[in-house]
């Protein structure tokens, strides 16, 4: 990359960003950004006119394209964040960074392994030009639960339990993968982050209730450093977004537990009633998205890796491959 000192130089007055992808995603990266005072969003694009439309006249945006190549062709563009569909990652990543751009992606950065592999392989710098969108690593809650994991003593089990309130719909779903590169894959990052290891062993079962595809799985990992972990995943909890995560220790345990929309609890002599959880990943990882933004900026300024890499999007894709072939052939994968 040869402008690379030019830009991080820049960096020290406002980095600016072009987003490509308005949807449920683009439209959460956006508000984060905006929050910030050491970035400008300067372009915008997607293929819907309407989306465009709306965006631009919600945040006056100044540039604004449906062809991302435009935006990716402009020059004072410093950094580009990908919240397109799944399908598109590869070749958008691929392109914003033959244009020199840093570039921030969206998880997963493809369902396919071997295109992982072709950027790892085609970039010797990438981990200090790809950041990947593993959100949930910077939830002030979770990244608490990391920093103070030597209390408990040699860690031992982990479980995660991470339940949408609704399935996604067929067009969304036959875009992203399956529930394994799609969703899973969070939790799969997740488990790796708070072990601090990688995975030997995977099993996974599952089963269809609100959808054609597998919407209901339980996967279970072992570690090289011997921690044991379940994953409880499902399309569908009909009482909200269902996240929490804890860790079993020799000497204790710690565990995140949902948020709740208010902390209010009311008490009578014949029942307790407290709020209902935050409604989705909008609400419930909302800092989250701007602790990940923070990080992204500080990675460049500081010139040093992002603190979720290519590698790790690799890694968790392995495990989503892995669980996939777990359930379909009914046993055990060895990695
Ligand atoms: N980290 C998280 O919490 C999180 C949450 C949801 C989705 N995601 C990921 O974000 C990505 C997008 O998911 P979403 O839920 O926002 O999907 P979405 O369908 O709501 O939005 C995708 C947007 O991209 C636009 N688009 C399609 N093709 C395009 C192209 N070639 N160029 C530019 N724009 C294009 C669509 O018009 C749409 O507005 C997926 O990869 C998904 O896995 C991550």
């Amino acid at each position: 990359m040869n402008n690379i000192n030019e830009t991080i130089n820049k960096v020290n007055n406002k980095l600016k960003i072009g987003i490509i992808g308005l949807g449920r995603i683009g439209q959460v990266h956006l508000a984060a950004l905006k929050t910030l005072k050491d970035v400008d969003v300067v372009a915008i694009s997607d293929i819907s006119p309407d989306l465009i439309k709306k965006t631009v006249e919600e945040y006056q945006i100044p540039n604004f394209y449906t062809d991302y190549r435009l935006l990716l062709h402009q020059k004072d563009i410093d950094a580009v964040w990908i919240c397109s569909p799944t399908t598109y990652h590869f070749t958008q990543v691929k392109e914003a960074l033959d244009n020199n751009k840093f570039v921030f992606c969206e998880k997963p950065l493809d369902a396919e392994l071997s295109k992982i592999e072709t950027l790892i392989n085609s970039y010797s710098d990438l981990s200090l030009r790809l950041m990947v969108g593993f959100n949930r690593r910077f939830d002030p809650d979770f990244a608490t639960v990391k920093k103070r994991l030597q209390e408990i003593g040699k860690p031992v089990i982990i479980k995660i339990t991470s339940r949408d309130p609704f399935p996604p719909s067929a067009e969304y779903s036959r875009q992203s993968g399956g529930i394994y590169n799609d969703m899973s894959i969070h939790d799969l990052d997740m488990a790796r982050f708070i072990s601090g290891s990688e995975v030997e062993e995977v099993i996974a079962i599952g089963s269809k209730n609100y959808t054609e595809d597998i919407d209901t799985t339980l996967i279970t990992l072992k570690f090289k450093n011997g921690i044991i972990c379940n994953i409880d995943n499902s399309r569908k909890a009909s009482y909200g977004y269902d996240q929490r995560l804890e860790v079993l220790g020799h000497d204790g345990m710690i565990s995140a537990e949902n948020k709740k929309i208010t902390n209010v609890q009311f008490y009578s002599d014949s029942n307790i009633q407290s709020s209902v959880l935050e409604p989705f990943f909008l609400e419930r990882y909302k800092q989250s998205y701007i602790e990940e933004a923070k990080e992204f900026i500080t990675a460049i300024k500081e010139k040093k890796e992002f603190p979720s890499t290519a590698n790790d999007a690799l890694q968790a894709s392995i495990l989503a491959n892995a669980c996939g072939q777990s359930l379909e052939k009914k046993q055990m994968i060895f990695l």
